[in-house]
């Protein structure tokens, strides 16, 4: 017995006729991740010849200057286009006004002039925010009751800066939230001459549980305690204001915007890129690289190709660059 159909019960379109070859899906293909679209997170630690694992980021390690130095040059020979630099500091040069945040001989500092002179290619993004040298793990400066002081604040995260970008920083990234930072660092870097080291501003950095692996990295979390960020960091329920916080920064000054965390998120990503049309950039935070990793540990997901889909999303979201913990990977695997 021969099945005829009749004409019309044919779909006129059939999307799976450009799905059916390699060539054809490759040709079609509207979003690509390449190695320019990384940036690698890096933690640095005193000492030399150190480094340390840290349990809850498989892979991921506490580099002293000498070795950073190393993995620097190798990050830039893969392509990768920046670091994103976090400093580890002892207990002792932590503080309630974060002084060691701004001396010019500090662990961040003396990593930024290392790396620099071991692969001047590799551009070196700086964290602004005060939590891995305040005693409470904070961001900012806090009054007797613990209330972070906005423009007390402010007045150090700018010095900080300057530190940083006269120790070579080529994007400073205020991820502190104050209010009116970012024209505050913009003016106190062009009055030091640095008017082209580029401000990345975390503009849209939600109070976010997935921070809880960075915190143990940088050694913030004990200190934080029970504490939150709730009174800086904005609410995870709200969309709109992610817009206006975006704005405020573009108009103070910012070159980059930063949405964090990523995958949760990429919503607002591409809110800010449809809204805003400015570079744009995500942060895959320390818990989507945690939990990603207990997956692939398990064996109940392929680690490469859920790795490599995961910062398309990024991609197609709208991002021009993803700050994640898997930049090396992704980039040995796409140099083969
Ligand atoms: C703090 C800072 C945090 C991260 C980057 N900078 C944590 C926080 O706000 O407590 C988190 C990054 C990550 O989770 O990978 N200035």
């Amino acid at each position: 017995m021969t099945i005829s159909l009749k004409r019309g019960a044919f779909p006129n379109t059939r999307l799976r006729r450009m799905r059916a070859n390699d060539f054809s899906r490759r040709l079609m293909q509207e979003n690509q991740l390449g190695v320019n679209d990384l940036i690698y997170p890096m933690f640095v630690c005193e000492g030399s010849g150190d480094r340390q694992t840290i349990s809850s980021m498989p892979g991921i390690e506490r580099l002293s200057i000498d070795l950073m130095a190393k993995e620097a040059k190798l990050l830039a020979s893969l392509g990768i286009p920046a670091i994103a630099l976090f400093p580890v500091v002892g207990a002792e040069k932590k503080s309630l006004f974060a002084e060691e945040a701004y001396n010019p001989n500090g662990l961040a500092q003396d990593a930024i002039k290392a790396i620099k002179d071991a692969a001047p290619e590799l551009g070196v993004i700086t964290d602004v925010a005060l939590d891995p040298y305040t005693t409470h793990g904070q961001d900012g400066i806090i009054d007797d009751k613990g209330y972070v002081l906005n423009d007390r604040t402010t007045e150090t995260l700018c010095m900080q800066a300057e530190a940083q970008a006269n120790a070579g920083a080529d994007i400073v990234a205020p991820s502190d939230m104050m209010d009116g930072r970012i024209g505050a660092i913009r003016s106190t870097l062009e009055n030091a001459g640095h008017i082209n080291t580029c401000i990345l501003s975390y503009a849209a950095k939600y109070a976010s549980a997935y921070y809880g692996p960075f915190r143990d990295a940088v050694g913030s979390a004990g200190n934080l305690k029970g504490g939150n960020k709730y009174t800086y960091q904005m609410d995870p329920a709200n969309s709109n204001e992610a817009l206006h916080e975006c704005a405020l920064d573009l108009a103070e000054g910012a070159d980059m915007i930063m949405v964090k965390p990523g995958m949760p998120y990429l919503d607002i990503v591409r809110r800010v890129k449809d809204e805003l049309a400015v570079p744009t950039y995500a942060y895959q935070v320390s818990g989507e690289y945690a939990m990603h990793c207990a997956a692939f540990e398990n064996g109940w997901l392929d680690k490469n190709a859920v790795m490599m889909e995961s910062l398309l999303a990024f991609k197609r979201a709208g991002a021009d660059g993803i700050l994640t913990y898997f930049a090396k990977d992704v980039a040995l695997l796409l140099n083969n």
